[in-house]
């Protein structure tokens, strides 16, 4: 009995931690606005490198397609690849030579895809203090 009430509090310990696929979560969020501070860095590598040209500043889409509803379903992998070769004969630019994204990769997915989970309520986020 004392080994499961152990067992269960261990459990209850580490489960917030851990995103649900036993990973550390990709960014964490606090009022739908708040982030930390890799996530404050995908955003600002969103607006210096001007994604919101052709994908809205929302990203809900312009002449590029919404990235709210392409990170719910396009791989991580995918999602590096596109940006980093680009899609150039359908129009998506390729970022190999932006040394920002290419740094920022992680962070920048992380943002985008926090914003089409509907976590980060907003385009335009603040580092949490
Ligand atoms: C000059 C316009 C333009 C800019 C700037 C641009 N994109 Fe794109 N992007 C597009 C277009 C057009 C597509 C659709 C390509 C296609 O039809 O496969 C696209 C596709 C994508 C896709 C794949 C979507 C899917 O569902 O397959 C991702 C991810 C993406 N862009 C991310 C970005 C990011 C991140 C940036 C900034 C670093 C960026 N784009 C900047 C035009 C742009």
């Amino acid at each position: 009995m004392k080994k499961l009430i152990f067992g269960l509090g261990l459990l209850m310990l580490l489960n917030p931690l851990q995103a649900a696929d036993g990973e550390a979560a990709l960014y964490k969020v606090e009022g739908g606005t708040k982030v930390d501070s890799q996530t404050m860095k995908g955003f600002r590598t969103w607006r210096a490198a001007a994604c919101d040209r052709c994908h809205g500043a929302n990203q809900e889409g312009m002449v590029g397609p919404s990235l709210i509803a392409s990170l719910k379903v396009l791989s991580k992998d995918d999602f590096v690849k596109t940006v980093r070769d680009g899609r150039l004969e359908k129009g998506m630019l390729s970022f190999n030579t932006n040394p920002m994204v290419m740094e920022n990769m992680n962070q920048l997915y992380a943002y985008l895809k926090g914003r089409s989970d509907g976590a980060i309520t907003q385009a335009r986020v603040e580092e949490i203090k």
